[in-house]
């Protein structure tokens, strides 16, 4: 007897219905392409969180965004789409073990928008109104930043995105575009979109702002919501 979601496994195996062993050889089959499409379904779920508040993060990205803030120190990382603020608050909760930093939400509706931290400084608007950028470059001027895209995943709106907040980039420093994986999976069973999205805007951006570029040893835990996404500005 296999059991038809990833987890089910743990309840036949517990009632004695199958044998231990063979069902985490079953699980360890999936494909990382699999696992992916699992982990989209976890998350809109709302069932990955940080410190219980809604985090839509693959945890292999997560550990990544730690070993990136260790290392840069930015001064200020701009979070673009912070939704119920789980992020936010992991951000947060870094900045707060380095001991230096502060965090900007920037998101257009606050409605399930959960979470309240001294380092959070949340503006509210959309991310390309003159009102918003205004507000940010303010916040940022003489700090050097650090962005966070987990927003409007649409090419057009991304491409905006990283022409008006790219710059508040120090130099070292990175501008993280997340879900670009959505660029690669086929819809299938209501999760992957397979459209022009934030991979296809790294791209173009790339080809005209060569201070950018891609840091692939980000990715080196294979399994990435992000490829081609951890932007480091060399110049
Ligand atoms: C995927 S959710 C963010 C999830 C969050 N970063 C996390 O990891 O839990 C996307 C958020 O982006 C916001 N958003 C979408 N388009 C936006 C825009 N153009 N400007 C500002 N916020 C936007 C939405 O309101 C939503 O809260």
């Amino acid at each position: 007897m296999l059991a038809s979601h990833p987890l089910e496994f743990l309840s036949l195996t517990f009632r004695g219905l199958v044998p231990l062993h063979k069902e985490y050889r079953t699980r360890l089959r999936m494909t990382l392409f699999d696992w992916i499409g699992f982990h989209e379904k976890l998350m809109k779920k709302g069932q990955c969180r940080w410190m219980g508040v809604r985090a839509d993060k693959n945890p292999l990205d997560a550990w990544i965004y730690q070993e990136i803030l260790f290392e840069v120190r930015p001064e200020v990382v701009i979070e673009i789409g912070s939704y119920q603020g789980g992020s936010t608050l992991f951000l947060a909760h870094l900045l707060e073990l380095i001991g230096d930093g502060f965090v900007i939400s920037v998101d257009i509706d606050r409605s399930e928008y959960k979470v309240r931290h001294p380092r959070i400084i949340e503006v509210t608007g959309e991310s390309s109104s003159s009102g918003v950028i205004s507000r940010v470059a303010d916040l940022c001027r003489g700090r050097r930043g650090l962005v966070i895209h987990d927003a409007d995943h649409l090419k057009e709106q991304v491409l905006k995105d990283l022409a008006n907040y790219a710059p508040l980039v120090g130099v070292g420093s990175y501008f993280i575009v997340e879900d670009s994986v959505e660029d690669l999976l086929t819809p299938f069973e209501d999760v992957g979109q397979f459209h022009d999205g934030p991979l296809a805007a790294i791209e173009e951006f790339l080809k005209e702002n060569r201070q950018f570029e891609v840091d692939v040893d980000r990715e080196r835990y294979i399994l990435s919501n992000n490829p081609r996404g951890f932007l480091k500005r060399t110049k």
